[in-house]
């Protein structure tokens, strides 16, 4: 199929290359000239693993292609991806500039009949207002078809050409079967194809990202008992996974979500909820649960340094809001570097890809380390934010020579409590009894 993909974001541009390499003629679409012209010359302006070789393998056999022209990109294709980005709005709701913006486009340029296909993330009601508005501008008939991506950042090749599900609101049938017959390649292991309405699939995305919060929440909240009571949250969850009902997938506790998705879709589901005047204390208690998260590692190591922070050197391991990304998108991180940095701390980080990104917003108000011991080098404690692989099994006695005091702030749960005693740190974990007794929060 003749295929544009507008947005060659993180998702864009992995739904552009995958398509592709499925045999699919695709040009991806993007207003960024920058973006595209780095595209245009093999760069890959983001880290996905194993994206650059699909990106290049597929350039270079002539099947994806690169334009800031989106009248050029579509005019041949059958299926128009919008994947643009959709932020949080002021209202706490998505911001749909970016999709209306497009969809006026597509509109104007239309010359023959094409399926839309909205593979962001949009309230309930985006694919019939894009719709009226379509319509209000072109006779030439379309339709316009709900996709939603459920991707995640540092798997996501993996999870596009393998996903638990393609779920695809349509009002036509025939749109239903142009859409099945594009994702067949990536369904033949018996993956459900789910065929809704619009609304349903537009809802299914919100209902996803706020379950998977939900869960990251309630750990959290758990951890933060276990750590009073001096029980450990690891234990626990072996104690509760094991009820089918309850399993052990996404109950791991930490420093609270970010990125681009989980944050801004649950507040937009919440702004969903009260512009109909229907309650949404759940989401609401979990949106406040994870903002006060993303304070424990600074609670946690001010409290440590017992009002005398300013002056010391904290080392921090992973700026990234998750392993094998580069995308900092409302990262715990930053929330820990803004509090050390009010508190008179000075911040020595290292990240194994977001460096860069991270070096755009502070400059040179924090040290940047190519390596995660160089990071260390007299640093009164080391906190850890994101479970980078190469974090797992460091070198303890380096670590130990490196840090001027052996203190480490866990905000993953990397370690085992009792071995670090026995290494010579003093190790705080996140719902974990350490061997230096309970870190008490306060909240
Ligand atoms: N990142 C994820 O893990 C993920 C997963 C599932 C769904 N989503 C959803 O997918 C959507 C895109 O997310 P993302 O992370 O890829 O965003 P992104 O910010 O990485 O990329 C969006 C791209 O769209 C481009 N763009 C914006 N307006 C444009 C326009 N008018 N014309 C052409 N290009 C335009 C931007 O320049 C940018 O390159 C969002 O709705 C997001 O919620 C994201």
């Amino acid at each position: 199929m003749k295929i544009a993909v507008v947005g060659t974001g993180y998702v864009g541009l992995v739904t552009g290359t995958c398509l592709a390499e499925s045999g699919n003629d695709v040009i991806c679409v993007d207003k960024l000239a920058a973006k595209v012209e780095m595209l245009q010359a093999g760069k890959i302006p983001i880290y996905e693993p194993g994206l650059a070789e699909l990106v290049h393998r597929n350039a270079r056999d002539g099947r994806l292609k690169f334009t800031t022209n989106l009248a050029e990109g579509m005019a041949e294709a059958e299926l128009v991806f919008i994947a643009v980005g959709t932020p949080q709005g002021d209202d706490g709701g998505a911001n749909l500039n970016g999709i209306w913006a497009v969809g006026r486009e597509i509109a104007e340029n239309l010359t023959g009949p094409k399926t839309i296909v909205i593979k962001s993330t949009v309230p309930v009601g985006t694919n019939a207002e894009l719709a009226r508005r379509m319509a209000e501008i072109t006779q030439v008939p379309f339709d316009v078809a709900s996709n939603p991506e459920f991707l995640k950042e540092g798997a996501a090749i993996d999870d596009f050409n393998k996903p638990d599900r393609v779920v695809v609101g349509a009002r036509r049938e025939e749109v239903i079967e142009q859409l099945h017959d594009l994702y067949k390649p990536f369904l033949r292991t018996e993956r459900p194809f789910l065929a809704m309405t619009p609304e349903s699939a537009e809802m299914t995305k919100y209902v996803a990202n706020c379950m998977l919060a939900t869960k990251i929440s309630f750990i959290n909240e758990m951890a933060n008992l276990c750590e009073y009571y001096q029980a450990d949250i690891n234990e626990v969850r072996r104690g509760i996974g094991h009820d089918q009902r309850i399993g052990f997938s996404f109950l791991f506790p930490g420093v609270g979500y970010g990125g681009s998705c989980f944050p801004k879709d649950v507040r937009a589901a919440i702004h969903m909820a009260r512009s109909v005047g229907v309650p949404s204390l759940l989401m609401d208690a979990v949106d406040e649960v994870n903002n006060a998260q993303k304070d424990i590692l600074a609670r946690k190591i001010l409290g440590h340094f017992n009002g005398q922070a300013e002056g010391k050197t904290v080392a921090i391991w992973g700026l990234a809001f998750k392993p094998r990304t580069d995308d900092i998108r409302e990262a715990p991180a930053l929330v820990l570097i803004d509090q050390l940095l009010a508190a008179g701390v000075a911040v020595r980080v290292h990240d194994p890809e977001a460096l860069a990104n991270v070096k755009e917003i502070y400059g040179d108000r924090v040290i940047y380390c190519d390596r995660p011991y160089g990071a260390l080098e007299q640093a009164d404690a080391l906190a850890i934010v994101t479970e980078w692989n190469e974090f797992r099994n460091p070198d303890f006695e380096v670590m130990l020579r490196l840090l001027r005091h052996p203190v480490i702030f866990d905000g993953r749960n990397l370690y085992d409590p009792a071995q670090m005693a026995e290494q010579g740190f003093a190790y705080h974990g996140i719902g974990r009894v350490s061997a230096t007794g309970p870190h008490q929060l306060k909240m």
